[in-house]
């Protein structure tokens, strides 16, 4: 396996913070160097610093793609931090189903889904506790920049290791049906979800709409505070004045990013349009 010089390091780090926003600290050279072993060995022979050239100077747009996916962190798993759950069954969804009584309709987005455990564990946790919402219009749109993750999303398809973090038994049961080694979620669940490829550094589809929770959950922490800041913005016009962002369980908001706590004083990772 080749080593990854320093020029070769900064245009992988210009690369990605360009595509995606990744802002990739100086010490994860090894990171980089077990991510793109294999694509080296495919592409350009092992040499890992002539796969980052082509990748950055050849208009191949296939292999930049491949590229970036292969560094983006994809660490997920279902009902990650039991705040989640407990925000939406204590908080936003009651107080969305009194808001929206009339209108009947309640929008959710998973707005870096990796492959798919926090939207089916949305998906589930509406299921389980708010049948009510049966009767209702509810939008559940899981979207990610990485096809490879969303593809994988898309056919709810998990190994028993991704089956054993964090779902419970009777969720499984419930849920998902085994399929050879893996266990497939069932159409029934899978189907409640939209899948998009959204990359939220580069233009939205004109169709999103506005919603009523934002899970944009482990995902800022790895772009810059500038990048931080443009995408909260936006994200601030896709969610509706009395709706909701959840952040992942270590992050929190600047002041000025147009979001307050949703309980004054309590700076758990949920908050509400300033
Ligand atoms: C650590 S995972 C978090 C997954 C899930 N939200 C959770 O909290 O378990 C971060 C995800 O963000 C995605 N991501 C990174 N940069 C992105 C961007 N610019 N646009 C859309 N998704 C991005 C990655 O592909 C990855 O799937």
């Amino acid at each position: 396996m080749s080593c990854i010089d320093e020029h070769s390091y900064l245009t992988l780090c210009n690369l990605l913070s360009d595509q995606i926003a990744l802002s990739l600290p100086p010490d994860k050279v090894y990171l980089a160097e077990a991510r793109l072993q294999n694509l080296a060995r495919q592409h350009t022979h092992g040499d890992i610093n002539a796969l980052i050239e082509k990748a950055s100077t050849v208009a191949d747009d296939a292999l930049r793609t491949e590229l970036v996916e292969a560094m983006a962190i994809n660490e997920t798993y279902f009902f990650r931090d039991p705040i989640l759950s407990q925000s939406f069954l204590d908080t936003m969804v009651p107080a969305l189903l009194e808001k929206r009584r009339r209108d009947k309709t309640l929008r959710i987005w998973s707005a870096a889904c990796s492959t798919g455990q926090e939207a089916y564990s949305v998906a589930m946790l509406l299921d389980q506790h708010f049948p009510q919402l049966k009767e209702w219009e509810v939008t559940l749109i899981a979207s990610d920049f990485s096809q490879s993750a969303l593809n994988k999303a898309q056919q709810g398809c998990y190994g028993l290791n991704e089956m054993n973090r964090g779902l419970p038994a009777r969720n499984m049961a419930l849920y998902f049906e085994q399929q050879g080694l893996d266990w497939q979620a069932k159409p029934a669940i899978r189907e409640r979800i939209s899948f998009q490829k959204i990359n939220l550094v580069r233009e939205w589809p004109d169709s999103l709409p506005v919603f009523d929770i934002v899970l944009l959950r482990n995902v800022l922490l790895y772009f810059s505070m500038e990048d931080r800041q443009r995408v909260l913005a936006r994200v601030r016009k896709h969610t509706a004045n009395d709706g909701y962002l959840l952040l992942g369980s270590t992050e929190s908001l600047e002041k000025t990013a147009g979001f307050v706590p949703a309980i004054p004083g309590n700076h758990r990772p949920f908050y509400q349009p300033a």
